[in-house]
């Protein structure tokens, strides 16, 4: 699909579950948030015909988000479901690693390709604070399994926090060095809880680039995502940067997002422009669901502007649509 600003629309990030078995500072109050009645979110079923109907439509790239996607049951089965979708080229999952030891071989079995973990800290207790209540144990062990049955490209996200995890930039290369994973970090964007703390916590990506050390160079990333990549003649890995603020990134945006219970984005700061769900439940066939990804691609608007920190910002969960 071809959007109005003619860009090209080829990869969907479907929202899973709006629940999280954690409660990252920057993207949700403490006591969490109430989540949506199970009657209300798609089954596996429908986002099966939705990502069919996506795919006939030109896309060719599904992650799959949440909330955390882990603590949906039986992921693995919407994986296989997914997985055996003709022209579905590439299937990955971002998940905060806490639950994937367990399940890591079944869903690379499923047909699951990689995966993307986010982790914001190396410390344990500096995991714990900004998770509220995190084990960093569990996550590693999840990262471990996930490059033991080969779910590759590994990426690890890590949102740049000033004062909270800016002291670990260096121990995150040492990582990229050490580890074949392409170490990301990211800005951290406006939204949801992040609204009200954003001055205290923003950090430029710039501040990481400035400290790499010698060696380091540009490398061409792969899939034409928003990181911009180095690499290192002695580094097992990669570092990535995403300037998630940098509005250049809009010029090159490729996706379109569906939430839990069916509500297609156009845009990550942007209120729902539609729903999917009502149209599945009323019986909808391939053909109405294509029809309605064309109108979800023709309201994408050109840019985020976050910059402009519009209030409104603030209602924009990232628990709900994971990133
Ligand atoms: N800005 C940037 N990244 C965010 N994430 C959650 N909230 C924000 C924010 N306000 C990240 C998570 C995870 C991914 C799903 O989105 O840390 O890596
Ligand atoms: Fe943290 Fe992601 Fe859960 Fe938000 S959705 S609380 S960022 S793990």
């Amino acid at each position: 699909m071809i959007d109005a600003q003619g860009r090209r629309i080829d990869y969907l990030r479907l929202s899973v579950t709006d629940r999280c078995n954690l409660r990252c500072l920057y993207c949700l109050p403490p006591t969490g948030v109430q989540p949506k009645a199970h009657g209300d979110i798609l089954r596996y079923e429908e986002m099966e015909l939705l990502v069919r109907a996506g795919v006939l439509e030109g896309i060719r790239k599904v992650r799959i988000t949440g909330g955390e996607p882990l603590v949906r049951r039986d992921l693995v089965q919407l994986v296989r479901m997914l997985s055996r979708i003709p022209d579905l080229q590439d299937l990955s999952l971002t998940t905060n690693g806490e639950l994937l030891a367990e399940v890591a071989a079944d869903l690379r079995k499923a047909g699951l390709r990689r995966v993307n973990i986010s982790l914001d800290s190396l410390d344990p207790d500096t995991y714990r604070r900004i998770t509220r209540g995190g084990e960093l144990r569990r996550v590693l062990r999840g990262l471990e399994a996930a490059l033991a049955v080969g779910l590759h490209p590994v990426k690890i996200n890590v949102v740049l926090l000033r004062g909270l995890n800016q002291h670990e930039v260096d121990r995150f290369v040492e990582m990229a060095r050490s580890l074949p994973v392409a170490v990301r970090f990211i800005e951290l964007m406006p939204l949801g809880e992040a609204y009200r703390r954003h001055e205290d916590y923003f950090l430029p990506v710039q501040w990481v680039i400035d400290r790499l050390g010698p060696g380091w160079h540009p490398v061409p990333g792969q899939g034409g995502g928003p990181a911009v990549y180095w690499g290192h003649p002695d580094a097992a890995g990669t570092i990535g940067c995403i300037a998630a603020l940098s509005e250049h990134l809009c010029a090159r945006c490729n996706r379109i997002r569906v939430g839990a219970a069916g509500e297609g984005y156009a845009c990550l700061s942007r209120p729902p422009v539609m729903e999917f769900r009502s149209a599945l439940r009323r019986g909808a066939d391939l053909t109405t669901l294509r029809m309605l990804f064309r109108k979800l691609v023709a309201s994408k608007p050109a840019g985020h502007a976050m910059a402009r920190r519009h209030p409104a910002l603030r209602r924009r969960l990232m628990a709900k649509l994971g990133g």
